[in-house]
């Protein structure tokens, strides 16, 4: 499953139509382990379209505050390279290379990038906005039947590896999302007790 529909032209109206499968989906969705996500990865349509779907994300002010890096075959196999030569230089290298499994391990990552810009909309609505862009990135793969994974790990984090990245100065790594084909399903986790977290407004 690939195709997306024809994209909507600026200014079309978009009714907004139940859909029981998304609601389904949602239901059972659950990510999985990185370290089980192997090929095949999404196809080049595939990818487009995730990207695409992510790129729909809610934004206040419309300013995109985001990118994406796609990582895969040999350039990819080279990051992790030099991700692994950046840990055997930490204190805590045994520590650091173990970690590198989670993206070295699966055929594609996307890094989501958030890049705030100065003016009216707030930089924490901005990275939230990256945050959706994360969010919905996973959920697009996962509806395209591939395993996903969120995650951040040190290297999100690392000067040295953002450096290697690409990003400048003001970018932060939102999320590295992995993707690929697991190899075993994931199980359920614990979920929030919904009385726990939810209170309706009296006043
Ligand atoms: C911002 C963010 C960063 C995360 N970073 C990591 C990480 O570095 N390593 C990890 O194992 N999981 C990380 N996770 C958690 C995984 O995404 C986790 O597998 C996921 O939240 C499972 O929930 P789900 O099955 O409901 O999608 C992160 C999650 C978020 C939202």
């Amino acid at each position: 499953m690939a195709t997306l529909p024809p994209p909507p032209a600026f200014g079309d109206p978009l009714p907004v139509t139940a859909s029981p499968e998304t609601v389904s989906f949602l239901a059972r969705r659950r990510s999985a382990s990185a370290l089980t996500l192997s090929a095949p990865g999404p196809s080049p349509d595939q990818l487009d379209a995730i990207l695409t779907l992510a790129a729909r994300s809610p934004d206040h002010g419309k300013l995109a505050p985001w990118r994406f890096i796609v990582l895969d075959g040999p350039a990819k196999a080279s990051f992790v390279d030099g991700l692994d030569a950046i840990a055997a230089t930490r204190t805590d290298a045994a520590k650091a290379q173990a970690k590198l499994g989670k993206i070295r391990v699966p055929p594609l990552t996307i890094a989501i990038v958030s890049k705030t810009v100065a003016g009216e909309i707030p930089a924490w609505e901005q990275e939230l906005s990256a945050g959706a862009v994360c969010a919905i990135l996973t959920i697009a793969a996962q509806a395209m039947g591939y395993g996903a994974n969120w995650i951040t790990d040190w290297y999100a984090y690392d000067a040295d590896a953002i450096r290697l990245l690409g990003l400048d100065g003001s970018e932060k790594v939102a999320g590295f999302v992995q993707i690929g084909t697991p190899t075993e399903a994931p199980l359920e986790r614990v979920r929030p007790a919904m009385d726990k977290i939810v209170t309706r407004w009296t006043a």
